[in-house]
C-alpha cells in the first residue's frame, strides 16, 4: 500500500534526491552537490511515496511564473524530480503521486520536462511547446553588416550577480518562458564552475544591458572546437541579431548548437542560409491546466465568433465542464459545446503550439467550429522555454 507524504526535513531531502538520481541512474549526491541541491528544497513542494518506512518514489515543484499569450504571468509550479525505485516501477507508485500532487499544488498551472514521452499525458500533461536544435557550419556562416550595440564579457562573479535580474528584466517576454528561482540560479552557477569553458557575454544598446548570452567551447580534434549556446535571452532584435555576430565571429569554432524555439529567424541571418541545419526538433514544455477556469480567463484571444469548448478532466474533476471562449475572454457556461476535448490536449493548444485543427486531423478531438478555434488560440510568437529544470 503506497503512502504519499510531504517531506519536512534535510535527511527526508536527501534521501528524496538520492531516489531520484538513482532513478535515473545518476550515483547519489556527493556533500559538495547536495549543500548546492539542498536550497532548492521549499517547504510543502517535496512527496515522497513510502512502503511503510521505506521511500519509493518522488516528486518535486519548484514555484515560479510562466508567460501565457498575452503577456501575463501566471503563478506556476515547475514539477521535477520524479522518480521511482526500480524495484516498484508498474504498480502505480507515480500514479498516486502524481494524484497527490496535482490535487495540492498551490499554483493553477504546471509544467515539465519528461524523460520519456509516454509518462504524462495520462497525467493531464500536454505537449505545449518544442524547440529547434540547430547546427551552424561556423566557417561558412557570414553574416552580413555590422554590430549596432556592444557585447562585453563577464567574469564568473559579476554574471552571477548581474543574470538572476538580467533574466527577471528581460527573460519573460514570449509565452513559456518561466521566471527562475533561487534553487534554479544556485545550480547553475554550479554547473557553470564544473564547465571548462562557460563564457557569458551581456549586450548593451541605447538603453542599457539588453541581452545575454552563455556558451561552452569544446575541443573536437586539434584547433577545432563546437560552440554549445546555453543561455540566450534578448529584448530586442537589435541585441539578437549582434550577439549572434559575436558567435559567428569566434576563433577557431567550426560548428555552433543552439536550440531555438520553432519561429526562430535565424537562418536569414547568414549570407547562405544552407549554413544552418536542423538536427531535430524536440518536445519542450509539457503543460498541465491545473485551475481551466483561471488559465481560461489568464490568455488573451484573437478575433473570431466565440467558440463553446467542453473539457473533460479525469484527475481533477473540478475541470470538467463547458467554456464559452471569445476575443473579450472566457467564461464557464451551461451551453452546447461546439467542440469537445480532454485536459492534456488544451494544455497543448493553450501556449499556441498546436492548433485544434491540427489535433482534430488526428482524431483526438471531436467537433466543429475549428477555424474560429484556431483563430481564437491564434499567436504571434510559438512558446518556448528556454530553462531547464
Ligand atoms: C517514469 C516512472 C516515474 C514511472 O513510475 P511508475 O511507478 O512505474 O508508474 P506507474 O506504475 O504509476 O505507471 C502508470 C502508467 O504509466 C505507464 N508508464 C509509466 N512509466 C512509463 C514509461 N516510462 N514508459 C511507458 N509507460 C509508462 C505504466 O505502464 C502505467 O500504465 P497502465 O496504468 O496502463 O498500466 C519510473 O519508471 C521511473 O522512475 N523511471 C526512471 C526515471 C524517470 O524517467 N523519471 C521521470 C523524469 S521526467
Amino acid at each position: 500500500m503506497t503512502d504519499i507524504r510531504v517531506l519536512t526535513d534535510e535527511a527526508q531531502y536527501r534521501a528524496h534526491n538520492t531516489l531520484f538520481r538513482r532513478a535515473m541512474h545518476w550515483g547519489a549526491p556527493t556533500d559538495e552537490q547536495w549543500s548546492v541541491t539542498l536550497p532548492s528544497y521549499e517547504p510543502d513542494r517535496a512527496l515522497a511515496a513510502f512502503d511503510g518506512d521505506q521511500m519509493v518514489g518522488t516528486t518535486q515543484s519548484f514555484g515560479s511564473s510562466l508567460v501565457v499569450p498575452g503577456g501575463a504571468r501566471v503563478s506556476h509550479s515547475a514539477i521535477s524530480r520524479v522518480g521511482v525505485r526500480a524495484d516498484y516501477t508498474r504498480r502505480g507508485v507515480l500514479t498516486a503521486l502524481m494524484r497527490e500532487q496535482l490535487s495540492s499544488l498551490p499554483d493553477p498551472v504546471a509544467t515539465l520536462r519528461a524523460s520519456e514521452g509516454r509518462i504524462y499525458g495520462r497525467f493531464g500533461y500536454g505537449l505545449a511547446g518544442r524547440v529547434r536544435k540547430l547546427e551552424i557550419d561556423a566557417k561558412r556562416a557570414v553574416i552580413p553588416g555590422t554590430p549596432t550595440g556592444r557585447v562585453r564579457m563577464l567574469d564568473q562573479d559579476t554574471a552571477d550577480k548581474l543574470l538572476p535580474e538580467l533574466h527577471e528584466a528581460i527573460g519573460l517576454r514570449r509565452p513559456g518562458q518561466i521566471s527562475r528561482w533561487p534553487g534554479w540560479w544556485a545550480r547553475q552557477r554550479d554547473r557553470k564552475t564544473e564547465a571548462e569553458n562557460s563564457v557569458t557575454v551581456v549586450h548593451s544598446g541605447p538603453d542599457g544591458d539588453d541581452g545575454f548570452l552563455t556558451y561552452k567551447v569544446a575541443t573536437e580534434k586539434d584547433f577545432q572546437h563546437r560552440l554549445s549556446v546555453e543561455d540566450f535571452e534578448w529584448a530586442t532584435p537589435q541585441a539578437w541579431r549582434d550577439l549572434w555576430i559575436y558567435v559567428m565571429r569566434l576563433d577557431l569554432v567550426d560548428h555552433v548548437e543552439n536550440e531555438v524555439p520553432l519561429d526562430d529567424a535565424s537562418s536569414w541571418l547568414f549570407e547562405d542560409p544552407r549554413v544552418v541545419r536542423t538536427k531535430d526538433v524536440f518536445d519542450e514544455i509539457w503543460l498541465r491546466l491545473v485551475d481551466v477556469p483561471h488559465m481560461l480567463s489568464a490568455r488573451t484571444y484573437g478575433t473570431a465568433e466565440p467558440v463553446v469548448v467542453e473539457v473533460h478532466d479525469k484527475l481533477l474533476p473540478a475541470n470538467t465542464g463547458t467554456y464559452r471562449v471569445s476575443p473579450d475572454g472566457a467564461e464557464r457556461v451551461e451551453e452546447q459545446p461546439d467542440l469537445t476535448i480532454p485536459v492534456d490536449l488544451l494544455g497543448a493548444v493553450y501556449l499556441g503550439d498546436v492548433t485544434f485543427s491540427q489535433l482534430a486531423a488526428t482524431q483526438r478531438i471531436e467537433g466543429t467550429r475549428l477555424a474560429d478555434a484556431d483563430a481564437l488560440f491564434a499567436v504571434s510568437q510559438k512558446p518556448v522555454c528556454g530553462t531547464f529544470f
